[in-house]
């Protein structure tokens, strides 16, 4: 699906495949750099991630592994809930792996928060963060992202894996959701 399909349900267009392309490709490079001698574990946090894991360790130049969690922060709303559960665990230990959380979108930090902490009681050897997308302004959790695409404005974004109750996220490109979609 392209930005011109939904183009009605759209207040406006932040960022074109193309331009997503050219950023996780800057992100891969220097991830590339940083885990040359590790051994590296991309942990994706369903269902958002799916595009940025996709995209972002196809183009690695190095070897990766991919296990996934499934964990719930939102409802099918637009507004977070600070609620966070684990749906799906990893199938991988992580003890003393190299891991590399892979996030869509980091909106108030209480999903990362939470994951990171719990990650870290498995005594991984390094934990970062990878998310496409950041909110400066929505943060209400400090985390520490090492890697991201893109900050983006406090609104209801869609595309690249972001959803509106389960749409969009096959969009390719990354717009502002029209308010009269969820009025
Ligand atoms: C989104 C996103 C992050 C989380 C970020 O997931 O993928 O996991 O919200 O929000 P936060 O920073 O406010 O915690 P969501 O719960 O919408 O599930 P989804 O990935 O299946 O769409």
């Amino acid at each position: 699906m392209n930005l011109t399909d939904v183009s009605a349900d759209l207040a406006n267009v932040l960022y074109t495949q193309e331009q997503i392309d050219a950023r996780i490709a800057e992100m891969a490079a220097q991830i590339d750099q940083d885990y040359a001698d590790k051994n590296l574990l991309m942990v994706g946090i369903l269902n958002g991630a799916v595009m940025t894991m996709a995209d972002l360790s196809r183009s690695l130049t190095i070897h990766c592994e991919m296990d996934w969690m499934a964990i719930s922060s939102y409802g099918s709303g637009v507004s977070s809930s600070g609620v966070v559960r684990i749906l799906k665990d990893m199938n991988t230990s992580i003890v003393g792996r190299d891991v590399l959380i892979v996030e869509d979108i980091v909106d108030t930090g209480l999903t990362l928060s939470y994951l990171v902490e719990n990650l870290r009681s498995r005594n991984p050897a390094s934990i970062e963060i990878a998310a496409a997308f950041r909110k400066p302004e929505a943060l209400k959790k400090q985390v520490d992202v090492k890697y991201v695409g893109f900050d983006i404005p406090n609104e209801f974004v869609v595309g690249f894996g972001l959803d509106y109750a389960g749409k969009y996220r096959n969009l390719r490109g990354l717009g502002v959701l029209s308010p009269k979609v969820y009025a």
